[in-house]
């Protein structure tokens, strides 16, 4: 048995990972996911971890949010009794309710109960999301976590068709793709139950991919095809044949959400909860600063790639990012993309500051 420390919570668990699951990577995940609750939730809001594991979620958002009740459940019954001796640990166990049941089964046990649902699954949430659109109540939130990231960003395109029913191909945006897939293939599953999704935060991390939806009975189904140039990496939701930059044939792939995957003003709540001193709470205030400071374009430019397209050398970002402001452009880093800009400005503006600011690189003799 092994104690680990996480935000405000002690948390007793087996030795291996393999008996009970917590993964201390998922700490910043959890850490913004209880920012987040503090910033939509209240002291009426009954929340579901729905797959718990050791319930290093579950008690958190019992102990550092108002949350009235918190259901955790889990299929593997000794994650459940971990969840209910880790919540009499730290003296939740009065609004903590565990539960042992398969996750779909428990939803269809419980609807309309909950203001705000959060799935981590292994690989992806979509086995869950029938259910789920059918117990899910307008006006509450979901927090959707995926890890099969190379099927959702279309780097695996087999496996995107046949699980996500989707035609996508590896693209240079493909961690916004991902995003915007994993959005969509909500969004699809709500629209038959009159429901509709906005994303409020949205990021990816690591291995996974990351998104928090208010649902309403108000709202768009905000999903499109957009066009992918082979050549030049150039992506884009104007409906063309062919790539305006090179000409090539553009291929028409999706459809994925195509409007903003944030709402700005609750993402600098956020940040404002970040403020609290654990230990990832200045990693993950970074990230929600970056995706504050990014422009609200859909896709981004691979300056790497592009300079190597190129044969320049490759200018430094903020040199072409005051260049493109310089010349009335939004230009701004992306959390998507340590080497990549977003950015209004067209693929010719951004090669010719790269060509002059760059330089050619020396030919290889
Ligand atoms: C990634 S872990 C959850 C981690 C946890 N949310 C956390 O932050 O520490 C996924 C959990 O889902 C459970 N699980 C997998 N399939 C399930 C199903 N169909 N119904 C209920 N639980 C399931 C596993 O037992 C495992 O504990
Ligand atoms: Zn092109």
């Amino acid at each position: 048995m092994k104690i680990s420390n996480e935000g405000s919570v002690s948390l007793h668990l087996p030795d291996s990972r393999k008996e009970v699951f917590y993964n201390p990577e998922m700490e910043l995940s959890r850490d913004i996911s209880v920012a987040f609750l503090q910033v939509v939730g209240n002291r009426n809001f009954v929340v579901c971890d729905l797959l718990s594991g050791g319930g290093a979620r579950a008690i958190r958002y019992a102990k550092e949010t108002s949350a009235k009740k918190v259901f955790a459940n889990d299929a593997n019954e000794y994650a459940a009794r971990y969840v209910k001796e880790n919540a009499a640990l730290n003296e939740a166990e009065n609004r903590v309710s565990v539960s042992c049941m398969g996750a779909n089964d428990f939803l269809s046990r419980h609807k309309n109960l909950f203001d705000f649902i959060d799935i981590d699954p292994f690989g992806s949430p979509v086995y869950f999301m029938e259910e789920l659109a059918k117990s899910s109540k307008p006006d509450s939130y979901l927090a959707l976590t995926a890890t099969d990231c190379g099927a959702l960003a279309g780097v695996f395109p087999k496996t995107c068709a046949e699980r996500y029913g989707i035609k996508l191909d590896r693209t240079e945006c493909y961690k916004e793709v991902g995003v915007r897939n994993l959005v969509g293939m909500a969004a699809a599953h709500f629209k038959p139950h009159s429901l509709f999704v906005r994303p409020l935060l949205s990021h990816a991390t690591e291995h996974y991919f990351r998104v928090f939806l208010k649902i309403s009975r108000i709202g768009k189904l905000n999903t499109k095809y957009f066009y992918h140039c082979g050549k030049c990496g150039y992506c884009t939701f104007k409906s063309v044949a062919k790539c305006k930059y090179c000409k090539s044939t553009a291929s028409k792939l999706g459809p994925v959400w195509a409007s903003s995957l944030y709402d700005k003003a609750v993402c600098l709540e956020i940040a404002e909860k970040l403020k609290q001193r654990f230990r990832k709470s200045a990693e993950a205030r970074k990230l929600v600063f970056t995706i504050l400071d990014e422009c609200d374009q859909p896709f981004y430019y691979n300056i790497h790639k592009i300079s190597e397209r190129l044969s320049a050398n490759t200018p430094g970002m903020k040199n072409i990012i005051r260049e493109l402001k310089k010349r009335g452009h939004e230009a701004t880093r992306t959390q998507f993309s340590n080497t990549s800009i977003k950015t209004d400005a067209g693929l010719d503006n951004i090669k010719e500051i790269i060509k002059t600011f760059g330089g050619q690189q020396p030919r290889k003799r």
